[in-house]
């Protein structure tokens, strides 16, 4: 079963209003609304969320948010909830990413509630897993990921494996410049895709797409699609500049960049 490939831009805490409407403008001006056979995310910080939606709107472009609640709505000073994301546009989420786990205390079973909640919004959350350097240097990479696939998605529904995505981020390799090798990706994703097939069944997990993340840069892109468990990627520095952004994107694509404006 061929997974339609899944690349997504995670922005973090950056970009102004302004730099991120300039940026969709260029990536739709190099041709992003033509790639039809993947899907394209940008997942930006929530103060630019109703503005790209409204930009957004005729665009293959799909837009996304790196965090939400575990709850829909209530006394919760600061946050933001799945309904409120899918109110101004999102249709994607990024969850339990290792800077949330790391900076704000998220653990598995606070990543499982919130995947819950993303879900019964009708949100497509991506779970971010990975070990840290100090862990695959003592070999307990399948440990770690075991616990967090098997805490973090809990009881899901086998179908819901098909609405949602995984993403294999090795701390070592985010915001580092070291990238995880081809073969690591695809053994550590197959392990991952292992789990679930155990927890969900076969079927659901070949409907799961399991997506690389980890200072990718655009020459990355085709030898790490071409492994057969990775359906993509996450991308974090690299995805600032339309231009590198357009290059990962456009993997594998005959596309050329058109000219004309948008
Ligand atoms: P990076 O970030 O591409 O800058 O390593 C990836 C991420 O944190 O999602």
């Amino acid at each position: 079963m061929k997974r339609q490939p899944l690349i997504v831009a995670n922005w973090k805490m950056h970009k102004q209003l302004k730099e991120a409407l300039e940026f969709v403008r260029e990536l739709r001006r190099l041709g992003a609304d033509q790639l039809r056979d993947r899907t394209v995310v940008l997942c930006a910080p929530a103060t630019a969320l109703l503005a790209l939606s409204e930009v957004l709107k005729d665009s293959a472009i799909r837009l996304g948010a790196q965090n939400a609640h575990w709850e829909q709505a209530g006394a919760f000073t600061g946050e933001i909830s799945p309904t409120q994301l899918l109110d101004v546009g999102c249709s994607y989420v990024i969850l339990g990413h290792s800077e949330r786990r790391e900076h704000f205390a998220e653990t598995d079973d606070r990543v499982r509630q919130k995947l819950r909640a993303a879900l019964c919004a009708g949100l497509h959350p991506i779970v971010c897993v990975g070990e840290r350097g100090e862990e695959r240097e003592a070999q307990r990479t399948h440990r770690v990921l075991e616990r967090q696939i098997g805490v973090g998605l809990g009881d899901l529904a086998p179908t819901e494996l098909g609405k949602m995505a995984v993403a294999y981020e090795p701390v070592w390799a985010i915001g580092t410049g070291v990238t995880a090798r081809p073969d690591q990706a695809q053994q550590a994703q197959q392990f991952i895709r292992s789990c679930v097939a155990k927890a969900y069944g076969p079927e659901a997990a070949q409907a799961l797409r399991i997506l690389y993340g980890g200072s990718v840069q655009p020459d990355h892109m085709d030898s790490l699609l071409a492994q057969p468990d990775v359906d993509g990627a996450l991308v974090g520095g690299a995805s600032l500049s339309a231009q590198d952004f357009w290059r990962i994107i456009s993997f594998h694509s005959q596309l050329t960049p058109t000219h004309g404006s948008v």
